[in-house]
């Protein structure tokens, strides 16, 4: 029984009730633990039963689902809320996301999207119990590897709760221009194992070697070995490439990519890591041993709420705000929220933005060629090295914190114009 999902139910008509608990009573891992009538007995219900899940609908007279939502995102934070609304009421989802709701589910919903949107939020928040556990321990103190080894490169991994916000792109882009500006080694490890698809973006040989060559040899892996699967690019990074077929991703595990990432850091100044949105073991590593984890959104509520999920994840994890860095990327393309509304949402600065170039972005994946080097005067590219300039120039000065991160080191024009090096 200790294992059920518990559920609390809000909703001000009797009926609603009464079928939500109908069809939660058919699965066998849930139960309600609790009924409100309205928002206020929900926060009241909700700090006494600490619910695993909370259904709440929006339209209640006495206190809105939207006000009750904000008061236990404060008071019971482990206790995630699934927003109930009829359909149309566009501004409620913006608002509900914006007061802390996981998810949301447009009445009427089968049963299936019921139970799916309980087990999906229920699930992420398991996840982020776990991890905090298992982190806890090594949050004391600073990692004694980052006190004695001053000089080791940067491991700088993109991640992002949902897909296609410009990961992929941006950091190939980010790892050549960290090689143009800085004329250091650089090395972009596609860690988007099922998935990979640098091998495409940078127009590189099906034949060439990848991440799988060291199936079965990882206890082997050393600095020597690695280097014969990196991949030379034209643009002078190196690349260690996924996969090539999602399977050969399950035989990697989360200490395999520790032992790589902490070994190609020895030897090159920046490791640029994509990822996939996901939170298993190897996703997880990547975070983990990330000095920054460059965090893509675009300004969508579906991105707001992911990334506020993850936040809440990375706080847990014990991952400080100059660790986990949000961009907004297509930064001017009208996804419907203000970059504002994020950071008041967030309680978090958006300190990186890139613009949207539809245009620069096919055509230089047409040419196989990063647009930081086939458009370097378009904007995208220009923010681009800015936020390369901001990285590489925190790498010298890590004590120095945020402020550095803010202040951009002067760009050095002649430098970018001056072709590749
Ligand atoms: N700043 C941008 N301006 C215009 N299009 C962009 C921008 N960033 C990404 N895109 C486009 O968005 C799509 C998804 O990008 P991708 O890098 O594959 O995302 P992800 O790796 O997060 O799934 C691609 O078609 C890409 O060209
Ligand atoms: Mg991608």
């Amino acid at each position: 029984m200790a294992d059920k999902i518990r559920i609390l139910v809000v909703d001000d008509i009797v009926e609603t009730r009464e079928n939500l608990a109908k069809l939660i009573g058919f699965e066998p891992d849930m139960m309600i633990v609790a009924s409100a009538d309205g928002g206020k007995q929900a926060v009241e219900f909700a700090k006494r039963e600490r619910p695993d899940v909370i259904l709440m609908d929006i339209n209640m007279p006495d206190m809105d689902g939207i006000t009750a939502t904000e008061i236990i995102a404060n008071t019971v934070p482990e206790s995630p809320v699934i927003m109930m609304s009829i359909q149309g009421e566009q501004d409620y989802l913006r608002r509900s996301m914006l007061a802390g709701a996981r998810e949301f589910l447009v009445k009427p919903f089968s049963a299936d999207e019921l139970v799916n949107a309980i087990r999906h939020v229920h699930e992420i928040e398991k996840v982020k119990r776990q991890r905090y556990q298992q982190a806890a321990p090594s949050q004391q103190q600073p990692s004694l590897t980052s006190v004695l080894q001053p000089d080791r490169g940067r491991i700088i991994t993109f991640f992002s709760p949902k897909g296609g916000v410009g990961r992929t792109t941006i950091s190939t882009n980010l790892a050549v221009a960290l090689h143009q500006s800085t004329g250091k080694p650089v090395v972009l490890v596609d860690g988007s194992l099922p998935f990979g698809d640098i091998a495409v973006i940078l127009n590189m040989s099906p034949k060439a070697k990848t991440i799988a060559d060291l199936v079965g040899s990882f206890d082997q892996v050393d600095a020597e070995v690695l280097e014969s699967v990196l991949v030379q690019h034209s643009t002078g990074i190196k690349v260690l490439l996924a996969p090539p077929t999602p399977e050969a991703a399950e035989l990697i595990t989360g200490a395999n990519i520790k032992k790589i990432l902490e070994t190609l850091r020895e030897h090159y100044a920046f490791v640029v890591v994509d990822t996939w949105p996901s939170f298993q073991e190897q996703v997880l590593t990547m975070l983990d041993v990330a000095d920054v984890i460059l965090t893509l959104m675009t300004l969508e509520i579906t991105s707001l709420k992911n990334v506020r999920v993850f936040m809440e994840i990375a706080e847990k994890l014990g991952y400080d705000e100059q660790k986990v860095q949000l961009v907004a990327n297509r930064n001017d393309s009208s996804g419907g929220i203000k970059a504002s509304d994020v950071e008041a949402s967030l309680a978090r600065k958006i300190p990186h933005t890139i613009v949207s170039d539809g245009r620069a972005l096919v055509l230089a994946v047409n040419r196989g060629v990063p647009f930081v080097i086939s458009h370097r005067d378009s904007q995208v590219a220009k923010d681009i090295f800015t936020l390369a300039d901001k990285l590489s120039g925190a790498s010298t000065t890590a004590a120095a914190g945020t402020a550095t991160l803010q202040k951009a080191a002067p760009r050095q024009g002649l430098r970018l114009f001056g072709g590749a090096r």
